[in-house]
């Protein structure tokens, strides 16, 4: 297996396994909503995309079934999966990716899961206000009601007796499972709380809000033992490490903050991505390296140590990592208006639109492992620098009249421009690959 893993570790020096290097996985087609880690140091992650993929090195195995965007991911007992999303369902996975059942009960989208120590209850966190108790041996779930607004996180206590919620009602309550009751209210925090993370051997639990309140409590008193909000927003991420002491908190703005637990001191702040939020945070067993999700449809792995400090030109130049102010104005085109649907390189890559690679002469709606719509199946047009710049000119819209690629029109003839030649030399042939 590990030989394996290896193979593809050449270029990235990639490892699922705690490699203590920086790493990326790509093949996800949208952003990435959630990540977790077994035992044995897989990682699965969960995406827009509506698949859940489970990575060993850098092949990952796509388990597809849901209909809408996945939010959450957790191991089960046995390398069994459980994913939830934006159908309402929890899917249960065996490890090769067969689907073994479809939970249904929720009326909202679900954006959470915990797995109780003991693995007998599943418990999912819905925007419909409820909290879902799941057996995970089967048997019709139990949903807990009490929350004003969409609950967003949850944390089973050590003997699996309690579980904390967080919601968007800014409250954050513990409850009994046996009696299925509200035990008491830990926090009314007024704005809503997004994510918590609970420690019971270090007595604490930290929470992140939409206003971007940063806390931790200790779990006895509930007094707040460390204050580490910043002037970021919301809090979208968060997750620990009881191997190294580190709590990891991934914002709305694209930082990362690792804190040091044993002495809630902050040591680590860095932007980690160029645009957009980080959704999904979740360190290796060895809490050497910290995996991250955000808009971009890659994960990105960071050593903790060196987090700050990565060049990006070593591997390939991850396209949110450099600045957009020191992109040439073609590249920033594309990363910003394009690239979350288009690759550049041969194959589609579960992008919403086909790969742009070697599109220059070629006849619309001619890639193959791509599913067009009628509209650019039978077209009769060539892309090259006037039709491409035509159809942002114009809009896709107007342009094909019954294309499935959005509205959208690239006002600036500058920019246009800048763009095609972009294009032109990134989507060339090429001799040498990744
Ligand atoms: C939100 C997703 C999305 C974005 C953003 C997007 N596209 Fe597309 N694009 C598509 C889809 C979907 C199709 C296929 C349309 C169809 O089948 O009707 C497509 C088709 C195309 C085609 C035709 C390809 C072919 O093989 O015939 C070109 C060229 C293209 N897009 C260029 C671009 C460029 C350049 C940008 C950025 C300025 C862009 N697209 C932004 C979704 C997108």
């Amino acid at each position: 297996m590990r030989g394996a893993l290896l193979l593809g570790a050449a270029v990235l020096c990639a490892s699922a396994a705690g490699a203590d290097e920086f790493f990326t996985l790509k093949g996800h087609g949208g952003p990435v909503m959630g990540i977790a880690v077994s035992d044995s140091d897989q990682i699965a992650t969960v995406s827009f995309d509506n698949a859940v993929g489970l990575w060993s090195g850098q092949a990952p195995v796509w388990f597809d079934g849901h209909e809408a965007a996945v939010n959450a991911v957790v191991f089960g007992p046995d390398g069994t999966l459980f994913s939830a999303g934006d159908d309402f369902s929890i899917r249960v996975w065996a490890p090769d990716g067969t689907e073994q059942a479809v939970w249904h009960g929720h009326k909202g989208k679900i954006v959470s899961l915990a797995l109780s120590a003991n693995a007998e209850w599943l418990a999912s966190a819905s925007w419909d206000g409820t909290v879902g108790l799941w057996s995970v041996a089967g048997g019709p779930p139990v949903f807990l009601e009490g929350h004003s607004g969409p609950v967003n996180d949850l944390a089973f206590t050590g003997d699996s007796a309690q579980l904390y919620s967080a919601s968007a009602d800014g409250s954050i309550r513990l409850w009994n499972i046996s009696e299925q009751d509200e035990a008491i209210r830990v926090v009314e925090h007024g704005f809503g709380v997004n994510e918590i993370e609970l420690n019971e051997a270090g007595g604490w639990l930290a929470y992140g809000a939409v206003d971007g309140g940063t806390r931790v409590l200790d779990v006895q008193s509930g007094e707040v033992l460390a204050d580490l909000s910043l002037d970021r927003r919301p809090i979208l991420a968060m997750t620990q490490s009881d191997v190294t002491d580190q709590l990891a908190v991934g914002d709305g703005e694209g930082y990362i903050m690792v804190v040091d637990t044993s002495e809630w001191r902050i040591t680590r702040d860095f932007r980690a991505t160029e645009r957009g939020p980080v959704w999904a945070l979740a360190f290796s067993n060895d809490g050497t390296n910290i995996h991250a999700g955000g808009l971009d449809a890659r994960v990105y792995s960071w050593p903790v140590e060196t987090m700050g400090e990565y060049d990006p030109m070593q591997t390939g130049t991850p396209d949110f990592l450099v600045r957009a102010d020191e992109m040439p104005n073609g590249e920033r085109q594309f990363m910003r208006k394009c690239s979350i649907c288009h690759t550049l390189t041969p194959g589609s890559a579960r992008r919403a639109g086909p790969s742009l690679y070697d599109v220059f002469g070629r006849q619309a709606g001619t890639v193959p492992d791509y599913s067009y719509s009628d509209a650019l199946n039978g077209s009769t047009i060539i892309w090259d620098e006037t039709t491409i710049n035509a159809l942002f000119d114009v809009g896709p819209d107007l342009y094909i009249p019954g294309t499935k690629m959005p509205v959208q029109r690239i006002t600036g003839a500058q920019d246009r421009e800048d763009l095609v030649t972009y294009l032109r030399k990134e989507t060339a042939p090429k001799e040498t690959t990744e």
